[in-house]
């Protein structure tokens, strides 16, 4: 149990690995974006986490940068938010080790998404794939985290982030970790696949046609819209209406998110309308949204120096939050740091 009080701090990340999605702009960084000025934000760019599957070293680079660019562009301000990457902090690794010691392998076989991810593949995956919550864990309590806003495919790691906490206080007879909150709220958390409706939009599906990309441009973004798998039946008077037409209720989700509206909303002002209709006006207003958000990160992108100085002066203030917290642990822990 926990009698401490910590202050409110979101702490939030996102994976260097392939290109941002519409999920990742509306599931997370928008809601991001969101949260600046209500508490203290720290916005991460998890490269350690990339390379849990094979990254190309100088496309992981780009990448880095191009996630940064994404957060810079959708509103990000270095100046609100502690914007930085993992791999730059090295406490990140030395938490993570520290509770890969704390978290059970039974808890780990647990983890949905490791089964997705390794499928019937599990042998031969990294081993830092399969401990990949234990250093997310880490990223989290590392700066004692209370808020974490994630989508909705990330709530079980947040919730062994509390099993993690809980049991390194219990064994070691503290309160020295929060129990920290996943914030999964609004429409967004979950956008699917633009042509199977019941797969999450990701960045590793094999078509390109099944997400927006946050490079996309106007006619592509216009043209995957067009081409999305719906149903043959109008739009109806409720959400009630939208239950198994999984599809239909991803591009209303998609839409509200857009136009920061409930889907209820949306649904009153659309009730009745055919996708002749709804398609189009819906690429219209992706593109609208989208757009100056694709074109900035593309003028950052052509100042990379720029970036990694944002990335240094954000990594600076990790650290000074950071490196007490760990010197803190191993000291609980009973980890001697001579001279230090
Ligand atoms: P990642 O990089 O897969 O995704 C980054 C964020 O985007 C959200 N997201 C979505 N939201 C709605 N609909 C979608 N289709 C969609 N796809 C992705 C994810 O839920 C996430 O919030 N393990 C994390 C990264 C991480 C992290 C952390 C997050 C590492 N350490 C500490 C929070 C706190 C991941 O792989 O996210």
């Amino acid at each position: 149990m926990t009698n401490q009080t910590f202050t409110p701090r979101v702490f939030s990340g996102i994976k260097p690995s392939g290109g941002l999605t519409l999920g990742n702009y509306l599931g997370a960084i928008k809601r991001f974006v969101g949260m600046q000025g209500e508490m203290e934000t720290i916005y991460c760019v998890v490269d350690m986490h990339a390379i849990t599957v094979w990254q190309d070293p100088a496309e992981l680079k780009m990448m880095t940068r191009e996630v940064a660019a994404g957060y810079l562009a959708a509103g990000l301000d270095p100046t609100q938010s502690t914007l930085f990457n993992q791999s730059a902090v090295a406490a990140h690794a030395e938490l993570g080790w520290i509770f890969n010691c704390v978290a059970r392998v039974g808890w780990m076989n647990r983890m949905t998404q490791f089964k997705d991810k390794a499928g019937s593949n599990a042998e031969k995956v990294s081993l830092g794939l399969y401990a990949y919550p234990s250093l997310m864990a880490a990223d989290i309590l590392l700066y004692h985290a209370t808020h974490v806003p994630v989508g909705d495919d990330q709530k079980q790691h947040v919730e062994l982030t509390r099993d993690i906490a809980t049991k390194f206080n219990h064994d070691f007879k503290t309160d020295f970790f929060p129990l920290t909150e996943p914030v999964i709220e609004g429409d967004a958390t979950r956008i699917m696949n633009l042509r199977d409706g019941t797969k999450k939009m990701s960045k590793s599906g094999e078509s390109d046609m099944e997400r927006i990309n946050m490079t996309d441009g106007a006619d592509l973004i216009a043209k995957k819209f067009k081409k999305a798998k719906t149903d043959p039946e109008a739009l109806p008077e409720t959400l009630d209406g939208l239950k198994d037409r999984p599809e239909a209720r991803n591009l209303v989700d998609i839409y509200a998110a857009l136009d920061d509206r409930t889907s209820e909303d949306v649904i009153g002002e659309y009730a009745g309308a055919g996708w002749g209709k709804f398609k189009p006006a819906l690429a219209d207003l992706a593109v609208a949204k989208l757009a100056p958000i694709s074109t900035e990160m593309a003028r950052l992108m052509d100042d990379p120096a720029e970036i990694d100085r944002i990335l240094a002066d954000g990594a600076e203030k990790a650290r000074a939050i950071a490196e007490p917290v760990l010197a803190q642990t191993y000291d609980i822990v009973g980890l001697l740091r001579p001279g230090r």
